[in-house]
């Protein structure tokens, strides 16, 4: 029954033909999304990444292809030759692309057959995400698979159209290589020639982008594969990609300026949206102390309203306490929402529990009373206070959490971002960039009990917070700066540190001992006393990007063969075993399992 595509060439995509082809002969080649048999007619939807046209097999035209088409089933590939008609009278289909035309079939060949599919081939259909997966090439025909994956490769052509055409030169940095520090486990890869040696996976180019500037590739970019071994969730995958951007002799502006024209430039071509840079710019402290996170969804409002002035006296212990400790006492206004029920609030309580929330106090606002368990311990005068901070109405349910500020910032925060999502607060169709400045350069890691880097260690600090270094370290701020588009992390970067006594003062800050940092980057360190310019980059995280472009809730849908939640890929059965034979090779031993 399978035939060769011998002589027959194919003119035209499946979504591409339009009335404007009516009577032109066209051989089209494609997959069965449905095949349906009117008794003398047999109509096919023929499928490729363009789309979707109907054929029609009637026995008038070709009496032996009507009749080899009863055995098509989906999924079978098919080539055809016919010609194009215009659809009888009230055959339109509105819904397709190709709705007003369909091919009488001339000639048919079954180029290959298809075993039923676990899945029919739909948008619309429901399927466990461990089913893709497994058979990926099926689920990737989907319409909204191939359309994410044709956005992304506009996009990335977008962005080095941009780049190239600015001088900048796409340079390879290695795969097997040290350590990169970047927050992350590495994953290592045993060198056989040297037994008990690794190299690492990079967690991103980095240092290696520095050393291109030290080189003299005064702008250097890569759309480059980083490997990290975290947690996974929604928006991060073990394997994932980054525009990489490294430019000698600039400062922030120019490096947020290249991106936001990037950026721009890729909105216009590929969505015909234009946006209007420069994007809003706010530090860290402003982000945390209006928004709760360092990654502000600016969409809408719901801001948070530090109340720990008004409530530090009161008889709320709980509270007062708190600020007497250094806490804080913040608060948000969900309005309209004084109808929640107990077990909603105590939901909500439990969200923010997760991050590590004690408790969350709240005051349902009712036209006469202030209905709450804290309603008591408010004076008359702290109640005045919390109506004007928070511009309470009538309806309104006020939220408190006291804590440590770093506790109180990221629960309100989630919440917000929550209660958001809850109320249809955010408009969908908008695009809110913000950059976020001015990241402390450290902060004190709990369960390490030592400083450690926000971004990566060679981070510049503030000139104006240099003194700090050795003194107050916690409170130096750094020359990074991160892209966040609404509410996601889609890239940072900073001005990096050029001279070796600045990059030795921050190690020391970091407590890494100079035996250590250098072991690890005394290469880096060497190569900053041969001229290295001053310098600084940027990587943006391509998947998120693309992800939020496409409106996709999941980085799977943008990744053509992503992992699982546990790392695993479904489809190649990764990670396998390795053999006893490579394991002796490796001069490896697996203890335990
Ligand atoms: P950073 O670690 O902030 O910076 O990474 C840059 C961007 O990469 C994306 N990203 C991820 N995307 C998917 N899955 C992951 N596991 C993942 N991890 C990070 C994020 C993030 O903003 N070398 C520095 C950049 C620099 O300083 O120039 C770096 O890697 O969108
Ligand atoms: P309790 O006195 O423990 O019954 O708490 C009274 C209210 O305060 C409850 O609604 C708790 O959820 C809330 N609460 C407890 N701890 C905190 C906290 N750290 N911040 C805000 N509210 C809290």
């Amino acid at each position: 029954m399978i035939e060769s595509v011998d002589k027959m060439k194919r003119t035209h995509n499946c979504g591409e033909l339009t009335s404007a082809d009516v009577g032109l002969n066209v051989v089209l080649m494609g997959w069965v999304q449905r095949r349906r048999d009117h008794g003398g007619l047999i109509f096919v939807d023929l499928r490729d990444r363009e789309g979707i046209t109907q054929i029609v097999f009637n026995p008038e035209v070709d009496r032996e292809s009507h009749h080899r088409a009863h055995a098509i089933r989906n999924e079978f590939v098919l080539a055809v030759r016919g010609v194009v008609s215009k659809r009888p009278e009230g055959m339109i289909n509105p819904k397709l692309k190709t709705g007003d035309i369909e091919v009488l079939v001339s000639e048919l060949k079954i180029l290959n057959m298809s075993r039923t599919p676990p899945f029919m081939i739909d948008d619309n259909v429901d399927v466990s995400e461990n089913v893709r997966l497994r058979y990926r090439y099926l689920d990737l025909r989907r319409p909204r698979l191939q359309r994410n994956f044709i956005l992304r490769h506009l996009i990335t052509a977008s962005i080095r159209n941009y780049l190239n055409n600015l001088g900048f030169l796409d340079i390879e940095t290695p795969f097997l290589t040290r350590s990169t520090p970047e927050g992350a486990r590495d994953y290592l890869v045993p060198s056989r020639v040297n037994p008990a040696r690794f190299y690492a996976l990079p967690q991103s180019p980095q240092l290696f982008k520095q050393l291109l500037m030290v080189a003299g590739f005064d702008r250097y970019y890569q759309i480059v594969r980083c490997f990290r071994d975290e947690d996974l969730r929604a928006d991060r995958q073990p394997e994932f990609t980054q525009i990489d951007i490294e430019m000698s002799f600039v400062d922030e502006d120019e490096i947020i300026g290249i991106t936001e024209g990037m950026i721009s430039a890729l909105f216009k071509e590929v969505f015909d949206l234009e946006l209007n840079p420069p994007f809003p710019r706010m530090t860290y402290l402003e982000a945390t102390q209006r928004f709760g996170l360092d990654k502000p969804d600016i969409r809408f409002g719901l801001e948070l309203k530090d109340v720990s002035d008004i409530v530090k006296d009161s008889e709320f212990r709980l509270f007062s306490e708190t600020v007497r400790n250094g806490g804080l006492v913040k608060a948000i206004n969900a309005k309209g929402c004084s109808h929640f029920s107990r077990k909603e609030i105590d939901d909500l309580s439990d969200f923010v529990s997760v991050y590590k929330a004690r408790g969350l106090a709240w005051i349902k606002i009712k036209a006469d009373v202030w209905q709450s368990p804290l309603a008591k311990f408010f004076s008359e005068g702290v109640k005045t206070a919390i109506s004007e901070l928070l511009d309470t109405e009538p309806g309104d349910l006020i939220f408190f959490i006291a804590d440590h500020p770093k506790v109180v910032n990221e629960s309100l925060g989630q919440l917000r971002n929550h209660l958001a999502q809850r109320l249809r607060l955010i408009d969908e169709n908008r695009y809110d960039f913000v950059w976020i400045t001015q990241f402390p350069l450290l902060e004190f890691d709990e369960k390490e009990k030592r400083n450690v880097p926000v971004h990566h260690p060679f981070t510049a600090p503030l000139p104006e917070d240099m003194d700090l270094l050795t003194r107050e370290p916690l409170a130096v701020r750094s020359r990074a700066y991160d892209l966040v588009l609404n509410g996601a992390e889609i890239g940072g970067g900073s001005i990096r540190i050029h001279q070796r006594d600045v990059q030795e003062r921050v190690f020391e800050a970091l407590q890494i001992d100079r035996h250590d940092y250098e072991k690890k980057f005394g290469f880096l360190l060497e190569a900053l006393e041969y001229g290295a310019p001053p310098h600084g980059g940027i990587a943006l995280g391509l998947d998120r990007l693309v992800m939020i472009l496409c409106g996709q809730a999941s980085i799977r849908d943008v990744i053509a063969f992503p992992k699982t939640q546990k790392a695993a890929c479904l489809l190649t059965g990764a990670p396998s075993e390795a053999t006893p034979g490579q394991l002796e090779e490796l001069s490896l031993k697996i203890s335990r399992l």
